[in-house]
């Protein structure tokens, strides 16, 4: 370690997400456990995801894989943003590929008062899970997640993945009411999943509203910032840095940030110097590869990571990541080498 004092003895995650001195750019990868390794598809063979997603001996094996293989600065709890609302009681799968299926859509005011609630005695493995997974780091930070209220509604009221969120939209603008009604207890759900995963040992947590880009600024900041503002003010007295992320959303970088984000995620479509001035240098950025990048050469692959890193240094602090998460088809060879050249390209 170059530096010195007593913030050297936290992880460089954590210092990055602090905007503190780090003497090199964390990375990690949103979706980094998955389908790209051969030996999490190995483990999984047979076993359906929300299944594995409640097992917690495979659910520390599969979390700590990439940091293994990768070398990683950060490990992201393997789950999915639907696991609470499955322990919650709704009815849903995960259907491969294609995502989420939730057996009744929920689109009217009976629908959204039935649905249920989530105690924390109701995911005792995932509490589990997480103590064992940070034990087996060994020090390297494990972040836990959840889904944000909006893209968390969007599966419910649309049945499942949804290109339009047409329903979604007709909802939120037919019945507000319903809707704020919705999506605060989607907000609660959120919140108890988060701190259940903190209170076990999670070092920072990330806030995926993966799908709020079809929102505009107007709706976003009338229909769904209060709810994601909740969750992220829910979990702020347990002092985790909190990542906020979801995809294009260049015009709402700053609504996202004044939810209450620590950090603020990057999807590939704006530069980080670019990101960095529309929030005024308010807050260290996460991201930005675009992740099929991984598929081009390494020439200009290597240039994309060196770009992300001299942008990343306008921000107080930057986090080395993917803008959106990590496609099942990619070499998990060159994840490993990206891994390398943020790490010597970034060394201080
Ligand atoms: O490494 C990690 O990032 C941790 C694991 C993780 C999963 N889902 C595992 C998973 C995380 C962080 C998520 C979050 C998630 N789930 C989000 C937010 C992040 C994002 O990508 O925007 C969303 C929108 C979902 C909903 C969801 N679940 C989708 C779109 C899919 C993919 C469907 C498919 O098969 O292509 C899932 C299933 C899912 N979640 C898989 C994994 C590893 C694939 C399941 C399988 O392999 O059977």
């Amino acid at each position: 370690m170059t530096s010195q004092g007593p913030d050297t003895e936290l992880p460089l995650l954590i210092r990055a997400a602090r905007g503190l001195e780090v003497e090199r750019t964390p990375v990690w990868f949103m979706r980094q456990a998955g389908r790209s390794l051969p030996e999490y598809r190995a483990l999984r063979e047979g076993i359906p995801m929300l299944q594995a997603c409640r097992t917690p001996d495979l659910v520390t094996e599969i979390t700590v894989q990439p940091v293994r293989r990768h070398g990683v600065d950060a490990a992201i709890f393997f789950s999915d943003i639907v696991v609470p609302l499955a322990a919650a009681g709704v009815d849903l799968d995960i259907v491969p590929g294609v995502g989420p299926v939730v057996a009744s859509p929920i689109r009217d005011r009976a629908a959204v008062e039935a649905l249920p609630s989530l105690t924390a005695d109701q995911v005792p493995d995932i509490a589990q899970a997480v103590r064992q997974t940070v034990a087996e780091l060994d020090g390297v930070p494990l972040i836990g997640f959840a889904g944000a209220p909006f893209t968390l509604a969007s599966y419910l009221v649309e049945g499942g993945p949804s290109r339009n969120h047409e329903h979604t939209k007709a909802l939120m603008h037919g019945d507000p009411q319903t809707w704020d009604l919705l999506c605060s207890k989607l907000a609660a759900i959120a919140t108890t999943y988060l701190r259940v995963q903190i209170e076990a040992g999670a070092r920072a947590v990330q806030l995926f509203d993966s799908w709020v880009g079809a929102l505009s600024r107007e709706d976003y900041v009338r229909y769904v910032q209060p709810h994601s503002a909740a969750v992220l003010a829910g979990v702020a007295d347990l002092g985790v840095p909190r990542i906020h992320f979801g995809v294009g959303t260049g015009e709402l970088l700053t609504v996202m940030g004044e939810a209450g984000a620590d950090v603020v995620g990057v999807d590939f479509r704006v530069p980080l110097d670019e990101a960095n001035a529309r929030l005024s240098g308010r807050y260290p950025l996460q991201g930005n590869l675009d992740p099929a990048l991984l598929f081009a050469p390494w020439e200009p692959l290597e240039r994309s990571i060196d770009a992300i890193l001299d942008a990343g240094r306008a921000a107080p602090g930057h986090i080395f990541n993917l803008g959106h998460g990590v496609l099942p088809d990619t070499d998990p060879d060159v994840i490993t080498r990206v891994v390398q050249r943020v790490h010597s390209r970034s060394a201080r």
